[in-house]
């Protein structure tokens, strides 16, 4: 295990490194720790090995002594690209921060059936291979930050989620399970005002969950829906279905990932809006999810 030689917040200047899927959110956060973001080069040989290049590297005056490489984890190609970037930076800076704003594979946290892999670990292990510490934010479950070999923090941006909301008179916030409950109450404590309550979920496959409704009254009322991930829509859409007569939907999720048609699939099920933040940067990211990381380091 590498050791984290300076705490957060202690040490001189920072470079930090963007990933390709993270541009936008390494650039907030360069702006908010006023530290300077280097430039990357990215591409794809035609056998669809992947290049990436910090072409002035070795070239920043002063010099930083620590590199901070943002990097959303979101398909097989950005996870190598951070291995590169870590071969990169570990060249020419003595500490390497590492901060995922969506960690990939984290939802395969234990292996479900024998003969499969814990997905989560394996990644985590390869991740603490080329960097002093991890930072991320929402995990499926924050238990995920214990695979990684160098120390890993968890952060809760949820509340950031509340910013885009238009103002709304009764909102009812509402998480699809038990385990996001925690989300809508940050995002209705960060709101100012609401009921909260969640559903009941049971996943059935990829494609299929079934909700039980919540106690609370839908009725007339403006929803709120709170998960830390959209993927297929699939939560989303079900919930949607035991809402009675709802007025406005609003979906909103801390890591938008919106595979597919799941867009599609939560515009027709009468969703008005989706907000999500930045650390999957899709059309529907309304806010950053920077300023909580930016407060940790
Ligand atoms: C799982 O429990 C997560 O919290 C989300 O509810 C889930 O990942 C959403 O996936 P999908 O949009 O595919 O239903």
């Amino acid at each position: 295990m590498r050791e984290t030689r300076l705490p957060p917040g202690v040490g001189g200047l920072r470079m930090i490194v963007p990933g390709s899927a993270s541009q936008g959110f390494a650039a907030t956060l360069a702006a908010e720790l006023d530290e300077p973001l280097a430039v990357v080069e990215y591409e794809e040989f035609a056998d669809g090995e992947q290049l990436v290049r910090v072409p002035d590297a070795d070239r920043q005056t002063p010099a930083p002594d620590r590199a901070i490489v943002v990097a959303a984890t979101v398909s097989a190609e950005t996870h190598i690209e951070l291995l590169q970037l870590h071969d990169i930076v570990n060249q020419w800076v003595d500490e390497v921060i590492t901060v995922l704003p969506y960690m990939g594979y984290a939802r395969q946290d234990q292996a479900f059936r024998s003969g499969e892999p814990v997905s989560a670990r394996a990644v985590a292990r390869a991740v603490s291979t080329g960097t002093d510490q991890v930072v991320t934010i929402n995990p499926h479950e924050p238990a995920v930050c214990g695979f990684f070999d160098v120390p890993c923090t968890a952060i809760d941006a949820a509340g950031q989620l509340a910013e885009p909301l238009p103002q709304l008179t009764d909102p009812l916030f509402l998480s699809p399970d038990a385990g996001a409950i925690d989300l809508a109450v940050t995002v209705r404590d960060a709101y100012g005002r609401g009921e909260t309550d969640f559903f009941e979920k049971q996943r059935i496959s990829d494609d299929e969950v079934e909700i039980t409704p919540s106690d609370a009254t839908t009725d007339a009322r403006d929803i709120i829906l709170v998960d830390d991930i959209v993927a297929t829509g699939v939560t989303m859409s079900s919930a949607i279905s035991q809402l009675t007569s709802p007025a406005d939907i609003y979906v909103t999720c801390v890591h938008p990932l919106l595979v597919a048609g799941a867009r599609t699939r939560l515009t027709t099920a009468g969703v008005e809006a989706i907000y999500g933040t930045d650390t999957v940067e899709r059309a529907v990211t309304a806010v950053s999810a920077a300023p909580p990381v930016t407060s940790y380091l």
